[in-house]
């Protein structure tokens, strides 16, 4: 039996697809232990309260141990009152042929409102997950219009990013993916984004040793920054489960740890480091300890590389731009 106190959980858009993987993950233990009880609060808008409903129903057929209290509610001050952990989902999904920046117009506006009910309503110390696309420009929004909160505190998803990448490395090298370490997704969660092998390991000897330069800088690179729009076209709907299942670790090794030696990437408020303009939330490798990360300091970065992390940078700094017209930040 445990002992600790529960804590709160906000998911938006909680009816949705990525939702129907997350909660159930969530509630059983998955991202922040077996040991540790959790409250739901799901945001959702008022036409989805109904289907939300039923995914509450299904939760608590599960009967799951850890699944203290459910709360649903279509006022972001409400699902977000005193919330330890927010997850913000709930954005429309991209379509065939779109860039997830062309999602900036019809998203951005969801998350100025949410960044001011975090700032009023939730736990001083909450930890935010942006998911819904563009992720990196709308954790930007959500962290601006929260200015009593740390900024760090607001953090993008590039994991399934980082996943991707580790299992197409896995799949060419013919090695399990747990033999691979330490590769960075540098940058936005687009296809700029730059999947970074340059310090990464396979059973312990440099990844770029066993691959192909050519398949590298030709294939690799956008195949995992591609890999969205591949499911998209495969699916004929945006990814959601395996998209739940990097939200799960993006938020379990922010809250509980990454493995010594061994970092992940997150999209994060840039503090400058390897030159990458203030305040842009980037992707960057870290470790985590005790609930808090750290940017991994000291890589070396070839002409190579410098060119992909300045090239996603520009992106990034195109879409603050875009957003600044339309007043979503300062
Ligand atoms: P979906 O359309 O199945 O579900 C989205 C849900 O959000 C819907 O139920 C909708 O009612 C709800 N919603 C819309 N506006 C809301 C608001 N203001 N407040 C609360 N809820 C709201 O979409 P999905 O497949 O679950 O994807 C959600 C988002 O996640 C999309 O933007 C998608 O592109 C993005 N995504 C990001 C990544 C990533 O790696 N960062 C991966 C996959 C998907
Ligand atoms: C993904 O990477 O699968 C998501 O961001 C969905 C998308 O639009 O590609």
């Amino acid at each position: 039996m445990t002992t600790k106190q529960p804590v709160r959980v906000a998911v938006t858009g909680a009816a949705g697809q990525i939702g129907y993987s997350l909660l159930f993950r969530i509630a059983s233990g998955d991202m922040l232990g077996k040991d540790q009880p959790v409250i739901l609060q799901l945001l959702e808008i008022t036409p989805a309260l109904k289907a939300l409903n039923g995914v509450v129903m299904e939760l608590r057929d599960c009967a799951f141990p850890l699944l203290a209290d459910i709360v649903t509610s279509d006022d972001p001050m409400v699902a977000f009152k005193d919330v330890d952990y927010a997850l913000l989902v709930g954005a429309m999904p991209r379509k065939a042929g779109m860039e997830r920046g062309d999602l900036l117009g019809a998203n951005g506006g969801i998350f100025k409102p949410q960044g001011e009910a975090l700032n009023a309503v939730a736990s001083r110390d909450v930890k935010v997950l942006v998911v819904g696309n563009p992720a990196n420009t709308n954790a930007l929004i959500a962290q601006q219009n929260a200015p009593d909160l740390n900024p760090g505190q607001f953090t993008a998803m590039v994991r399934l990013d980082h996943n991707r990448a580790i299992s197409q490395l896995a799949e060419k090298t013919g090695k399990p993916v747990s033999s691979i370490k330490n590769l960075t997704i540098w940058g936005n969660h687009s296809s700029t984004q730059y999947p970074d092998l340059s310090q990464a390991t396979v059973d312990g000897q440099p990844a770029l040793d066993q691959v192909d330069r050519d398949w590298y800088e030709n294939s690799y690179i956008s195949t995992v920054a591609k890999r969205g729009a591949a499911i998209i076209e495969a699916r004929g709907l945006s990814s959601a489960a395996s998209a739940a299942s990097a939200a799960i670790d993006h938020m379990r090794d922010w809250a509980l740890g990454t493995p010594e030696g061994e970092w992940v990437s997150m999209g994060i408020p840039s503090d400058g480091s390897y030159g990458i303009p203030e305040g842009l939330i980037y992707g960057f490798p870290v470790t985590c300890k005790n609930g808090k990360y750290e940017i991994v300091q000291g890589l070396p970065v070839s002409d190579f590389s410098r060119g992909k992390m300045d090239a996603t940078a520009q992106e990034l700094s195109e879409e603050r731009d875009e957003v600044r017209k339309l007043g979503l930040v300062k």
